[in-house]
């Protein structure tokens, strides 16, 4: 896991943006991505360059379970909203929040990550070391599943909701086993809030209480951010 770690957060999302461009231009035609404040930043700016996804294909880690994809909180719409509305993908995959059969659906949406294996996978990171919705205890070796999320990461997506009540418990996620196929990853930590999650991913062995601590054993895996080593804070 190499680390790269910035004074500001426009040095950080530029650096994404090269990043992203460098995949694509080395011929990475499938993306995995993330939703979620972090990315906000990043998207904007994607959005901004005259990069063309139009060959690519992208699949997005997660979904909230019951919302369709015109509620303004399920990430379809984040992600229209955000990135694939100014920069559209030959063809952008995400589960399917409405889905009547979860098995059917989680069985669906792996058997689409095996036939079009990721090349380039974009990640951010909950305060209790998540990755996707994969929340602390998941198995390393999980595949695309449903989820009930923590009362913690309700809490912290409930600003995005009118109140917490509106935030769904349970989602869709990709499995830790199922991101870590992707042959580069980019993982994101902006932001004073992912302060001690960061020191913990980067302090801790590789454990399932950690689920992030997986990307540990992964050859290709970036992380960048904002936040500076606890010996160079002033
Ligand atoms: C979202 C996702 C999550 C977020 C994480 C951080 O698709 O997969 O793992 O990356 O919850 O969210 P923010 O960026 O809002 O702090």
């Amino acid at each position: 896991m190499r680390i790269e770690r910035f004074s500001s957060k426009e040095e950080l999302y530029t650096r994404a943006v090269a990043i992203i461009m460098e995949a694509k231009n080395n011929g990475a035609i499938t993306f995995g991505l993330a939703t979620g404040g972090t990315m906000e930043p990043l998207y904007a700016k994607i959005c901004k360059t005259d990069i063309d996804f139009s060959h690519c294909m992208s699949f997005n880690l997660d979904e909230y379970v019951g919302l369709e994809a015109t509620h303004k909180q399920s990430y379809a719409y984040y992600m229209n909203k955000h990135l694939l509305n100014q920069k559209p993908f030959l063809a952008s995959y995400l589960p399917d929040g409405l889905a009547v059969d979860p098995l059917v659906e989680t069985a669906r949406y792996e058997g689409l990550l095996q036939q079009y294996p990721l090349d380039f996978q974009l990640l951010g990171i909950g305060q209790n070391g998540h990755i996707g919705f994969n929340e602390p205890g998941t198995s390393f070796a999980s595949l695309t599943h449903l989820v009930t999320l923590e009362e913690s990461t309700r809490q912290a997506n409930a600003r995005f909701f009118s109140s917490i009540d509106e935030v769904p418990t349970q989602a869709y996620t990709m499995g830790i086993q199922s991101i870590m196929r992707a042959k580069c990853i980019l993982l994101l930590a902006v932001g004073e809030a992912k302060c001690e999650v960061l020191e913990r991913l980067l302090a801790s062995d590789y454990t399932e209480d950690v689920p992030a601590t997986a990307l540990s054993k992964h050859p290709n895996v970036m992380v960048l951010t904002d936040l500076q080593e606890e010996e160079n804070k002033l």
